[in-house]
């Protein structure tokens, strides 16, 4: 084994090597990348999960402050250099005409509907770029038209933005909203049942995650769009934690309308976002900002929102090329074998609670989450950050329009640059704290609901 990684970095030092080495100390995240997957074509992506010299060549596409240990990456995730210098580069360049440059750049962004589209299974015609996943989920649960009294089922666990969105359509419009609650990790089997059992003959819409932000709970997508389709429910997914996370392609879904976070885990620069809106439906979902009748069938119609920086998207062409390089299935390998191996260690503690589903066939990833059993996972984040740099999220429920759950859990997700160093350090760290307890803190005691709110908030 050793010997065939050796082999290996001599094949990368080779093929820097074999061009001029002002050249080769300038490769950038997207060639590195490449090559380095060149290098283990032969591999399964399970195999190159476990690859360090694989992995190596990817983290050096970041720029990152490693006196910290990142373990929120579902919040946003840094952005690979290539993918950030492009921004500062079409920033540069707007900046010198912008009258001119912006058209231009707009006109030539239309090659990032094309390969979006391919890459993610599914018709340009289908796909138009947001500013993130609020913006794309907005449109289109405002975007319906809906009568008084016209019925959304949904669930507590939902993100609270478009918890808050179904909630103001619920006190401007008289719409009903049912929030479905269940407890974590749920089977597949029961959550169909539930979105199954809570149809009445006046539910217009299902929305729900394809991976919630709290657990990373999978839900059966394809199956409840099935179920929505047959009874004329429209079906809104909210897939900001899943597009670029692990491979799946949009049309296999079935859904009407999935929105997507691209500065989460396609690792694009920040304010970059997506809208996949199935053909047929385009048409019967109104544009958040208003577009002219001519465009009513033309996904563009979403996209119509002003003066506003095109450099930030042009720089998700680079994010993408850097996805691609790496290759979905590798990404996702890697960001499981990642969770694994803390989490599998963790939970043989006999306080150590996990509460996202870690069986095969895989239904988790790059987002997982646990807690500690008689700690508060405020005073945990807290003793994380202050005695071993570790970034987390804890998770505490509010109170409705926000999200609603009766568990406490820090939530835990590294990504393509994260060490296996980091990974351990955690998971001594989260000994230190089941054996040794933490401090607590007049935070983690007094919190009022609001605050609760605001915890659960910061992702
Ligand atoms: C499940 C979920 N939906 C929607 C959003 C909103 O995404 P954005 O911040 O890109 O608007 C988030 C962001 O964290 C999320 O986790």
């Amino acid at each position: 084994m050793k010997s065939t990684m050796w082999s290996r970095r001599a094949f990368l030092q080779a093929a820097g090597a074999a061009i001029p080495a002002a050249f080769a100390f300038k490769a950038d995240a997207v060639e590195r990348a490449l090559s380095a997957s060149q290098s283990v074509a032969d591999k399964t992506p399970d195999e190159v999960a476990k690859d360090e010299f694989f992995w190596r060549e990817i983290q050096l596409g970041f720029k990152l402050d490693r006196t910290l240990i990142n373990l929120n990456n579902g919040f946003t995730c840094p952005t690979p250099r290539v993918a950030l210098e492009a921004v500062w580069r079409y920033m540069d360049m707007v900046n010198m005409l912008p009258v001119h440059y912006q058209g231009m750049i707009a006109k030539n962004a239309e090659t990032i509907r094309l390969r979006m589209a391919a890459e993610f299974g599914c018709d340009p015609e289908e796909m138009a770029l947001t500013r993130g996943a609020s913006e794309a989920l907005q449109i289109a649960q405002n975007g319906l038209d809906l009568q008084p009294g016209d019925e959304v089922v949904t669930t507590e666990q939902d993100y609270p933005r478009m918890l808050t969105t179904w909630d103001q359509r619920m006190r401007r419009q008289g719409i009903k909203v049912t929030r479905i609650q269940f407890a974590v990790p749920a089977g597949q089997d029961d959550l169909y049942r539930m979105f199954e059992k809570a149809i009445t003959p006046k539910t217009k819409v299902f929305h729900f995650c394809h991976i919630t932000n709290l657990t990373a709970q999978l839900f059966p997508v394809q199956r409840l769009s099935r179920l929505a389709r047959s009874k004329g429910i429209v079906t809104i997914v909210d897939g900001a934690h899943a597009l670029g996370h692990f491979p799946f392609k949009l049309r296999d879904l079935e859904c009407d309308a999935y929105g997507v976070s691209l500065h989460k885990w396609l690792l694009a620069p920040l304010g970059n976002g997506c809208l996949y809106v199935r053909r047929e439906m385009i048409p019967k979902f109104w544009p958040l900002q208003a577009a002219p009748e001519l465009q009513d069938d033309d996904i563009r119609k979403f996209e119509a929102i002003g003066t506003h920086p095109w450099a930030i998207r042009a720089g998700l062409g680079e994010a993408l090329a850097f996805h691609q390089a790496i290759g979905a299935e590798r990404k996702a390998a890697r960001l499981r074998y990642l969770t694994l191996r803390w989490a599998n260690e963790l939970k043989q503690h006999p306080k150590v609670k996990i509460l996202s589903n870690l069986a095969e066939p895989a239904e988790t990833w790059g987002v997982c989450a646990v807690y500690i059993e008689g700690i508060d996972v405020r005073d945990l984040a807290k003793f994380l950050m202050d005695k071993y740099r570790i970034v987390s999220v804890p998770l505490v429920g509010g109170a409705p329009p926000n999200q609603v759950f009766d568990y406490q859990a820090l939530r835990i997700s590294p990504n393509v640059y994260t060490t296996l160093e980091e990974i351990d350090t955690f998971v001594t760290a989260m000994k230190d704290a089941a054996d040794n307890g933490v401090p607590s803190t007049q935070a983690a005691a007094d919190v009022s609901p609001f605050d609760g709110v605001l915890w659960a908030n910061l992702r």
